[in-house]
């Protein structure tokens, strides 16, 4: 059996529509949901693959769905789906018999033995788990899932996610369809940072035009559901192509502007309606007016009609948001390019549509605006927070140290401007660990880039050695600007300012959250912190070779649930970390032998990227009872 690592984008949307297609005969909910795990099945390789409900009075779980066994239910704080629906964490192991959490009882009564697992929690619109998408055993010669196979279930678990929800307000089949239909056509958005609405508007957007234009009702509804899928052939272009931060190369536009046919391929087979309109969609919706578009180049009303609507709608919901490779447009620019392009991009008579029915358009832009999720992910009551930067040292695709705590509080500036962007410009409070490059990198950057669009100085929270050495050194007018003595662009107070921080001492840095710093052992002057939101708090190490301090801290501060060590060099490089005074896997897990707790959790980070490899191994190997996690960039850390 060919295994998904084989698969081609291409391939993994015809499964997605093969499965959509046969979701959408259904008429009971149930069915649906073994539907559905069959895709997830079928996505990632998996031998089995089952559904997992939180029972109403959330003591425990259930398998609603489940191949080659009975329905089970677990208490809700055992096994590793139990512990994924309570921390709202995804999790892959590739083996769940080395994993404490595992619960081995099903194995034993089943006879079945299960070796790697997948579990994605699923949430409901208020974001609590209702429950989670499990496969067990990866059909492939490796054996084990990866990322790819958890961006592809996760695709089937929205699925299963809205199509409980539906069942829950016993909504008509029919109407959740078009909810999975609408998540479909954001797929090839959903890899950037939006959150979908862009489809949803672009949806709304047609139908208005399609109704003035005089198209009946019933085709103006069709339409409205085929449009959300125009970039579906998005999901065929590369990560690295889709989500360049920058302008596109000559070589890149072309793979680029493909979208266009590869949407129509993939939509074009299905008898269905709905399909068949989306099919045209896809294949028109950048074609112009004047013949200068593509894929074919069609002119005028050769264009059909709902290539001509979708165009119009699409341009103008992407000029006004802002994209990975451009800000948003005024809206007088954007009216001002619509009368510029009327018959050249666009249909004159659409345009004229346009305007007269402007009020509709805007109020409908107005409700379905756009929230990013993405850093709202971070809810008030979750003790999570997000890692901006994970390694020792910059490369390509990898950031150096910053934790992001909430909106306002970072520790470290490491990789501030590439995770957070336009986000960075709320940071008021960097906690700087120590002066090396690697940590405050990016306080010259973020600094820069929004200095027109901060209205708050920007505390540099440190040790006064710290401080010390970043005046002298770094903002200091040779370096960089001392932002310290240049007021703000919106403000009369300087962008910047410089605080000691005392050790010991716990700041307040928001409801119920609070940092202090303790000292640690690196070649300059360097602390660690302990943020402690309600009861709970996780412990950031930062570069360090002695572990005392540390240690000290976790055995007399029970609410420490977590520890985040770093590890920057394999061990083969012992006398070199000695030197830069950092760890290797065998000083860190010797060091940690000190460490006379065992219900905490270990985190790895500052990990040089060269040694990745080398140094995951080793950890593997060394780690003994603890089950540490290697930090990647964007990962979120429970605690
Ligand atoms: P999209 O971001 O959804 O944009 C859809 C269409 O809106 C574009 O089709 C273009 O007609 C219009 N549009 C968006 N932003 C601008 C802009 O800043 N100026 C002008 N004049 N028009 C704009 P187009 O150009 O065929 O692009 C199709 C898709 O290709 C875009 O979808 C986007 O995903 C991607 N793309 C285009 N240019 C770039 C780029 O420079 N960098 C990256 N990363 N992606 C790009
Ligand atoms: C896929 O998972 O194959 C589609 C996404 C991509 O090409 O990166
Ligand atoms: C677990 O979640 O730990 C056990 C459940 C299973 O084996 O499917
Ligand atoms: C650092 O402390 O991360 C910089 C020094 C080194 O990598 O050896
Ligand atoms: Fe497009
Ligand atoms: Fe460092």
């Amino acid at each position: 059996m060919k295994n998904s690592d084989a698969l081609g984008a291409n391939e993994i949307v015809e499964l997605i529509f093969t499965y959509l297609t046969e979701v959408s005969s259904l008429r009971d909910y149930d069915d649906v949901m073994f539907v559905l795990a069959n895709m997830g099945r079928s996505l990632t390789s998996a031998d089995r693959c089952s559904i997992w409900l939180v029972s109403d009075d959330k003591k425990s779980i259930w398998t609603k769905v489940s191949h080659g066994m009975d329905t089970v239910e677990l208490p809700i704080d055992s096994g590793i789906v139990g512990s994924s629906v309570i921390n709202g964490e995804k999790i892959i192991l590739d083996d769940v018999y080395k994993d404490r959490r595992f619960n081995q009882k099903i194995d034993t009564q089943t006879g079945y033995l299960t070796k790697s697992m997948m579990v994605i929690p699923m949430f409901n619109n208020s974001n609590e788990t209702i429950g989670a998408l499990q496969v067990i055993n990866k059909k492939s010669e490796k054996g084990t899932f990866d990322k790819r196979d958890l961006e592809r279930l996760s695709l089937a678990s929205i699925y299963a996610a809205e199509t409980l929800i539906s069942a829950k307000l016993s909504k008509d089949i029919q109407e959740t369809e078009k909810e999975v239909i609408l998540t479909m056509g954001s797929i090839g958005e959903s890899r950037s940072e939006e959150t979908g609405n862009h489809v949803k508007r672009v949806a709304e957007y047609s139908k208005i035009l399609a109704l003035a234009w005089g198209m009946n009702e019933t085709e103006a509804e069709l339409l409205k559901q085929a449009s959300p899928m125009h970039d579906i052939g998005k999901v065929a272009i590369p990560d690295a192509i889709l989500n360049k931060a920058g302008v596109l190369n000559t070589y890149e536009r072309q793979i680029m502007d493909t979208h266009a046919k590869l949407g129509f391929d993939m939509t074009k087979n299905s008898d269905k309606p709905l399909f068949k309109a989306a099919a045209i969609v896809a294949h028109q919706h950048h074609e112009k007016w004047d013949g200068s578009g593509y894929p074919k180049g069609l002119k005028g009303e050769e264009i059909h009609i709902y290539g001509r609507i979708t165009a119009i709608a699409d341009v103008f919901d992407a000029l006004g948001t802002d994209r990975v490779y451009k800000e948003a447009w005024s809206d007088e620019k954007i009216f001002n390019f619509f009368k510029e392009e009327r018959a050249k991009h666009f249909d004159p008579t659409l345009i004229d549509l346009f305007f007269k029915n402007l009020d509709e358009i805007l109020s409908i832009r107005e409700t379905l605006k756009d929230k990013y999720i993405e850093l709202e992910h971070i809810k008030q009551d979750m003790h999570q927070i997000k890692i901006l930067g994970a390694y020792g040292t910059k490369s390509k695709g990898f950031g150096t140290s910053s934790f992001y705590l909430n909106s306002k509080n970072v520790i470290d500036a490491g990789n501030l401007l590439d995770s957070l962007q336009e986000a960075s410009i709320d940071v008021e409070n960097i906690w700087l660990t120590h002066s090396h490059l690697d940590h405050i990198a990016d306080i010259a950057y973020i600094l820069d880039n929004y200095f027109s669009l901060r209205s708050k100085t920007l505390n540099i929270m440190a040790l006064p050695e710290t401080i010390k050495v970043l005046k002298e050194n770094f903002l200091n007018d040779s370096i960089w600007p001392d932002f310290s003595v240049i007021p703000m662009f919106n403000a009369k107070e300087m962008a910047l300012k410089y605080t000691e921080i005392e050790l010991c001492k716990e700041y307040k840095i928001g409801q119920n959250e609070s940092i202090r710093a303790f000292e640690t052992d690196h070649t300059v002057a360097s602390c660690g912190y302990i943020y402690k939101k309600d009861e709970q708090a996780i412990l950031i190490t930062a570069d360090t070779y002695s572990l005392d301090s540390m240690i000290h801290e976790v055995q007399n501060d029970k609410s420490i649930t977590t520890i985040v060590v770093e590890c920057s060099f394999p061990s083969s490089m012992k006398e070199l970390a000695i030197e830069s005074k950092h760890l290797t896997p065998e000083l860190l897990f010797s060091k940690l032998k000190k460490l006379k707790r065992d219900n905490v959790k270990l985190y790895i980070n500052h990990i040089k990227p060269i040694f990745l490899k080398e140094i995951r191994k080793e950890v593997e190997d060394l780690s003994g009872k603890w089950k540490p996690i290697v930090l990647k960039d964007n990962d979120f850390i429970n605690f």
